[in-house]
């Protein structure tokens, strides 16, 4: 019935078709964008929710080591003196010193500048960490930073959370928030932006057990990936080197995930011993530490931190779900997501707009909107519809048609397949919640119909 594509996909491919679609734009689109800011549209929002859920239920819901929590994005100015961001959170920039553009120095190839080939200056420490005020005056007492990481409003948080919690190490918290970096190089859509969100772990546990746990989280979160639906193939570890480690870090291991520029970090797993603890313990004389029951002595813990980001995680989804095939001579553009993931679950089609066509397929709208994230769709032939939620990445479409009015049956059709089943409207809501929880119903109720690959 269809044929693979060997058409590979492009960043420019899948930029067009999130616009198109209502998965993202650039940000204030209408003045012509800022450069490396971006907005989730009606449909990007969900996915994107969706993906946070699903982070949120694995890491916290489904332990009993693990809390939550929320901090502000503002934090004291100390804060970022203690944790070393100040000093140290920078990249080396050069300048070209015939057309001024500005260069990460560590991302050249030559001592050239890329775009005209003109000389570059000798590198200077730039500091990724935005600037604001605080209140109504501007002056250098009143400066605070928006936070580049969420990790240290949970380091600050630390004694507080014990304290409410009463969890016993090792245990961990989660928290997603944004952050903001003013990156001297951007790009690549989504993947490097100076606005992103973060989804961190601080896991706190005794030293000594620290190597054991970090090899825990590594393998946890790999597989958390392929649970969303990613590929295995698609995923690697890539160690950092000596040089490469962050001011704050003893080891650290990258998630790689192989995207359409090539294989890049999707998440940091470090150790990032008891630093940052020791750190605020030393520029606060506040004690953050641990009274261990066995050995009645206070210890810092150590810390394991699984890192990423939002939008990154949101693009490795995209790029590996994507996906076109040949049917009967048309190209069929599709997302394969996981459908927990998947910004709509349901799209109720009825196959034109007579009136009791529509009045029944909005009956079952109404009934199934609660259960699900639902659509209703009544423009356009149904052919064009269903191509339309392939590439929303709708995993069922629920059809009404003239039949529909005599039994009482709807048609569900598979995105993946485009297999089809009858099904009694009545049943309609079990049926797909079944589905949506990996049943396969193409084995028919009796006296069922099914089409393969029939639309
Ligand atoms: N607290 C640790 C930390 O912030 P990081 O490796 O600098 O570590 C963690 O960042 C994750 O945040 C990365 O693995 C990546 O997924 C994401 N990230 C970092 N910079 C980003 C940017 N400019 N735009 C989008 N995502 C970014």
């Amino acid at each position: 019935m269809s044929e693979q594509h060997s058409g590979k996909l492009t960043m420019e491919k899948l930029v067009s078709l999130c616009q198109r679609r209502g998965f993202i734009f650039p940000s204030s689109d209408i003045y012509g964008g800022l450069s490396s800011c971006w907005d989730y549209g009606p449909i990007g929002v969900e996915l994107k929710r969706n993906i946070k859920e699903a982070w949120w239920r694995s890491v916290v819901q489904e332990r009993d080591d693990m809390v939550g929590l929320d901090t502000s994005i503002l934090m004291h100015p100390k804060v970022w003196e203690a944790s070393g961001h100040l000093l140290q959170f920078s990249d080396p920039l050069v300048e070209c010193k015939s057309c001024h553009l500005r260069w990460r120095a560590d991302d050249l190839q030559e001592d050239k500048c890329p775009k005209c080939g003109g000389e570059l200056t000798e590198p200077h420490q730039f500091n990724l960490m935005f600037k604001t005020f605080m209140g109504p005056v501007e002056e250098e007492a009143n400066v605070v930073y928006l936070r580049p990481e969420t990790a240290q409003g949970i380091f600050v948080n630390f004694q507080n959370a014990v304290n409410t919690s009463r969890k016993r190490l090792p245990f961990g918290i989660a928290q997603i928030g944004k952050a903001f970096r003013n990156e001297i190089t951007t790009g690549n859509f989504i993947f490097r932006s100076r606005e992103f969100e973060l989804m961190e772990i601080e896991y706190f546990v005794k030293p000594g057990t620290d190597d054991k746990w970090f090899d825990y989280w590594l393998e946890e979160r790999l597989n958390w990936y392929m649970k969303l639906g990613i590929k295995k193939e698609n995923l690697r570890l890539r160690e950092h080197s000596e040089e490469e480690l962050a001011h704050y870090a003893r080891k650290c291991y990258d998630i790689d995930y192989n995207f359409p520029m090539g294989w890049s970090e999707l998440e940091g797993v470090a150790n990032r011993t008891d630093f940052d603890l020791k750190q605020h313990m030393e520029h606060t004389g506040k004690g953050l530490t641990y009274l261990d029951e066995e050995t009645k002595e206070h210890i810092v813990p150590f810390i394991i931190e699984p890192s990423v980001g939002v939008d990154r995680s949101v693009l490795a989804v995209l790029c590996d779900a994507y996906d076109e095939e040949t049917v009967r001579g048309e190209l069929r553009v599709l997302f394969r997501f996981n459908p927990d993931i998947a910004p709509f679950k349901v799209a109720v089609l009825p196959l034109s707009r007579k009136e009791n066509l529509t009045a029944l397929a909005k009956d079952v709208y109404t009934d199934l909107r609660p259960c699900f994230m639902t659509q209703y769709d009544d423009t356009q032939s149904i052919g064009r519809r269903y191509r339309r939620q392939d590439e929303l990445g709708t995993p069922f479409c629920v059809t009404i048609d003239f039949q529909s009015l005599e039994d009482n049956q709807a048609t569900i059709r598979e995105r993946d397949t485009m297999n089809q089943i009858r099904v009694h409207i009545a049943a309609l809501r079990d049926t797909l919640q079944a589905k949506l929880a990996g049943e396969d119903l193409f084995v028919l109720p009796e006296g069922g119909v099914i089409w393969k690959g029939g639309e």
